[in-house]
């Protein structure tokens, strides 16, 4: 599994979200480093709250923004949020405990897992909030 690299294509056109998004990335991409440099309990460990709360964060700031623009079903986003938010915290505790083998297979999911939702989900609203004179 390649570190995640950010393009153009991943823009929704809205400046914070956007970094946001880079600094989900980011953190992912530290994880991979630390799990194929030394795999070191302590340095996952850390990461993966990191990562759990900058998420928590990130997922709030869209959320408000959907609901403060009155976005169409905005609630089922956020659910998915939710969802997002539970397979992530299950794969904490499953990080915290395995080995690097099952760690590089999460790194492998935790990619797929932001970079999906950022490809289909968030990509749906962009238009929408440009619309209202966000960006
Ligand atoms: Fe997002
Ligand atoms: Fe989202």
């Amino acid at each position: 599994m390649k570190f995640i690299r950010w393009s153009e294509q991943y823009s929704v056109n809205i400046k914070t979200i956007d970094e946001q998004h880079q600094h989900l990335i980011k953190i992912i991409n530290k994880m991979h480093e630390i799990i194929i440099a030394d795999g070191s309990r302590k340095k996952i460990e850390l990461i993966i709250e990191k990562l759990f709360e900058y998420t928590n964060y990130h997922f709030k700031t869209e959320e408000k923004l959907l609901e403060t623009y009155s976005y169409p079903n905005w609630q089922i986003h956020r659910k998915e949020h939710d969802d997002l938010l539970k397979q992530l915290l299950k794969l904490k505790v499953r990080l915290i405990k395995g080995n690097a083998t099952i760690s590089l297979e999460m790194f492998a999911f935790l990619n797929n897992w932001l970079v999906n939702h950022i490809l289909t989900s968030d990509k749906k609203y962009s238009s929408y909030l440009n619309d209202k004179g966000v960006f």
